[in-house]
């Protein structure tokens, strides 16, 4: 297997000057940051961190069964639907663009070789009405559409708004409803109504939160319907994790990449951008962005003191955003820690041609476009150091399932091991919890009175 590459260089004093993290300070801190990692993993697989065993046996196997059964049950179908929010959209919606065509969706059904999938992850009704009336329209019995309902608590109100519409639609089409649920094994409405239903079911097990959850059968069942190597992305991850286990920091990715962006932080670097230079890898940004938010960003200290602490993540794609973003990162204020993320070797081979009637563009002819974007990478990387602004690369091998598995781990961990430094619990969300019980007490749901009464008496 070929490994992702993690290249901190860009943040180390001799590429950027003073303002760098120096060696030392590394070294001075590896006994402490060695203690962290064995914390880290003392309770990796317990409690919030149940999601280190996704990618062991047994419970690696049991998903795979599960998700390749379900699969098989769904075998004629064109199209997935998923419904969904948060953890429980971001990483399908990355993976399938990372590892599928651009044009999956677009390519008739004998090119496809899978079905169409579309992620509704939002009640903006521009966005859900015209999408299901197209599904409808190509499939008015809704006989080859499969709905993946996805949420943990099973309680969520966008994703349970989207799922009553869709019930109607299908009840009203008078076909054979094609429901998969993916929530909770045990608790909450998804499962109670599933059980009632007798829909298929795939589980969320215990301690895996919504952003940890794209290699449990939230992520593994979307993907394996659509011919992803779904064992290649546990793989991958597996492979990380043996990096990541490794109590010397200097060799081990995660805890050299939350030290230097905690550290980062501390001196005034809080905003971390992810800009992989891949259109393909650009939901992967979307991705990172709700892990680190969601899991960082903490009014809440682990010992109860008040400490309001959090990076802000960003999202930029290269070389496009190097025409909108880059001129801020590289010359506005110096607060920011820019990530690139490269593939080595791109899926297409596309070749710029010689032309003989222009001098001036002679440079590129001859050129493929991977070299362009790669040398637009570069160059990009020359006028950050340049200006002495702090950045790293993480450069995946191909755009393939096992490098996509190992940078989701890598992420997955680095975000337990950044928690842990900045002292905070990265499992926990209350302030989206306020936000979902706010939503419930304004729609009028029994038990939830008063939190209308909250929103109107601080809004009046
Ligand atoms: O990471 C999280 O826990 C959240 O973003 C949830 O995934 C999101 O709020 C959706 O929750 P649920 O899956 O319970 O519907």
């Amino acid at each position: 297997m070929q490994m992702l590459g993690l290249d901190l260089a860009g943040c180390h004093d001799d590429r950027i000057g003073p303002s760098g993290l120096t060696t030392s300070a590394l070294e001075s801190a590896a006994d402490s940051l060695s203690s962290m990692i064995e914390k880290v993993y003392e309770s990796a697989g317990s409690g919030m961190a149940g999601w280190f065993n996704l990618i062991h046996d047994p419970m690696r196997s049991q998903h795979l069964d599960a998700v390749r059964h379900a699969c098989s049950t769904c075998g004629d179908a064109d199209t997935v639907v998923l419904l969904g929010i948060g953890g429980s959209a971001l990483g399908p919606a990355a993976v399938h663009a990372a590892l599928r065509p651009v044009t999956w969706n677009l390519e008739s059904d004998e090119h496809r070789g899978g079905p169409r999938f579309f992620v509704l992850d939002n009640v903006d009704p521009d966005l859900v009405g015209p999408m299901l009336e197209l599904i409808k329209k190509d499939d008015p019995r809704f006989e080859r559409t499969i709905f993946n309902v996805i949420s943990k608590s099973g309680e969520t109100a966008e994703t349970a708004a989207q799922f009553m519409i869709v019930r109607s639609m299908l009840e009203a089409a008078g076909g054979q409803a094609r429901i998969v649920a993916t929530t909770d094994p045990s608790r909450g409405t998804l499962r109670t109504m599933a059980t009632r239903e007798a829909w298929p079911t795939l589980p969320i097990p215990d301690g895996v939160g919504g952003r940890f959850s794209e290699l449990s059968p939230v992520g593994l069942f979307p993907a394996a319907c659509c011919g992803i190597d779904v064992a290649g992305l546990l793989d991958g991850a597996a492979a990380m994790d043996e990096r990541c286990r490794n109590r010397d920091v200097m060799v081990n990715p995660a805890a050299r990449l939350a030290w230097t962006l905690v550290e980062m932080s501390r001196c005034g670097r809080n905003n971390h951008a992810l800009m992989p230079y891949s259109n393909r890898l650009a939901p992967l940004a979307d991705w990172f962005r709700q892990l680190w938010a969601e899991s960082l960003g903490k009014r809440h200290a682990l010992d109860g003191s008040e400490i309001n602490t959090g990076p802000t993540p960003l999202k930029a794609l290269g070389a496009t955003d190097q025409h909108s973003q880059i001129q801020l990162y590289r010359e506005g204020p110096d607060d920011k820690v820019i990530g690139f993320v490269t593939v080595e070797r791109h899926d297409t081979l596309l070749p710029i041609p010689t032309r003989n009637d222009d001098d001036a563009l002679d440079y590129l002819a001859g050129h493929d476009l991977g070299a362009l974007l790669k040398a637009e990478q570069r160059a990009t990387e020359y006028a950050l150091s340049e200006s002495r602004r702090p950045h790293f690369t993480i450069s995946m091998p191909a755009l393939d399932a096992s490098s996509v598995g190992q940078f989701l781990w890598l992420w997955q961990i680095t975000t337990a091991m950044a928690g842990h430094l900045l002292g905070i619990d990265p499992y926990d969300q209350p302030a989206v919890e306020t936000g979902k019980q706010a939503t419930f007490g304004l729609l009028g749901r029994k038990g939830y009175e008063d939190w209308k009464d909250k929103v109107d008496s601080l809004l009046s």
